[in-house]
């Protein structure tokens, strides 16, 4: 008999016909977003479950499935899972490293180059039909060649970001990370490393890219965008909660910093009122990663680490290798 598993969210049909050649699959093709206790009980019987960022496995959810051996996330971030509850649970867990890292670094340049030169604000003026003349400093914004990108958080993706601003737009990058890149690391991304208050203060553009953990939340605030220039930017890809959305909106209205760019936010899908009615922001959907191959990609990735566990023995992403010994 094969394993039963849980795909919980709607994936590419090519990768369920893979899980189903090892598996006894139920998929969420209507992709139903469900209740905790709507997730517990579609985990009943389940060895295996595919989930993504919007699946919270927690002690709760482990102590009512107690069949349950992986969960695979199709996410590089994994603040959904308590992965103490699950290592002591012995329920594995995997993410999807690595295939999203380029495709992400893209986007959070886009997302500052739509920021820094005001792209969405200027295009719903000419949707609404304001734009009758040339101006010289309508739409003016900050330049983003030759500035001063701070990043914060210096994992693959914050490195991916730093070599496209220090190489492809010729920036000063500076970066404040817990553990410093080694010299070589840091001559290959053109970056050097800062302390948070100097890299607050000096940026022209801050690019968050760190992870979520409970120590992180609010790590920019109203103190913190105090500490920026007035003309700088601010860009979210990391996750909601990094940053407090409502201080954000309020920096943003009094012109504390200049402009933001968010790719994620504290309680998503739902955003903060305030930043819907500020005109200097721009808003994504945490779409970061969304490319098609990529998706497929990251897709695969959860798939084949549900197979190399469930199957083989070997998953390829462990977060927590603990449990296999
Ligand atoms: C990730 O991989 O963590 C992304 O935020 C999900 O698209």
């Amino acid at each position: 008999m094969k394993p039963a598993i849980l795909v919980a969210r709607a994936v590419f049909p090519e990768v369920l016909e893979k899980l189903s050649q090892h598996f006894d699959v139920t998929s969420n093709q209507e992709d139903i977003l469900w209740t905790p206790a709507e997730l517990i009980q579609q985990l009943q019987g389940k060895t295996g479950a595919f989930t993504t960022g919007s699946e919270r496995i927690d002690a709760a959810v482990l102590a009512s499935c107690p069949e349950l051996k992986i969960c695979a996330n199709m996410a590089v971030g994994f603040n959904n899972f308590d992965l103490t509850a699950m290592t002591a649970a012995g329920v594995l867990a995997t993410n999807t490293p690595d295939v999203l890292t380029e495709t992400t670094a893209d986007f959070g340049f886009a997302l500052l180059l739509a920021t820094a030169r005001r792209m969405a604000e200027s295009e719903h003026f000419l949707r609404a039909g304001l734009w009758n003349r040339w101006r010289y400093d309508m739409f003016a914004g900050a330049e983003v060649h030759g500035s001063t990108l701070g990043i914060l958080g210096m994992g693959r993706i914050g490195q991916g970001i730093a070599k496209r601003g220090a190489h492809g737009f010729g920036m000063k990058v500076i970066y404040h990370n817990r553990s410093r890149l080694d010299a070589a690391r840091e001559a290959a991304c053109g970056a050097s490393w800062v302390s948070k208050p100097e890299l607050l203060k000096t940026c022209d553009h801050l690019m968050l890219v760190l992870p979520y953990s409970p120590q992180a939340h609010h790590t920019i605030g109203a103190a913190e965008l105090a500490q920026m220039k007035p003309t700088a930017t601010l860009v979210n890809i990391a996750r909601g909660g990094i940053v407090d959305d409502a201080a954000l909106a309020a920096a943003l209205r009094q012109g504390v910093i200049a402009a933001a760019g968010l790719d994620v936010f504290e309680g998503e899908p739902k955003v903060h009122p305030d930043l819907l009615t500020v005109p200097n922001v721009v808003l994504t959907p945490h779409i970061a990663s969304a490319t098609t191959p990529t998706r497929l990609a990251m897709a695969n990735l959860a798939a084949d680490n549900l197979i190399g566990y469930l199957v083989h023995g070997k998953p390829l992403t462990a977060l927590n290798p603990q449990v296999l010994s």
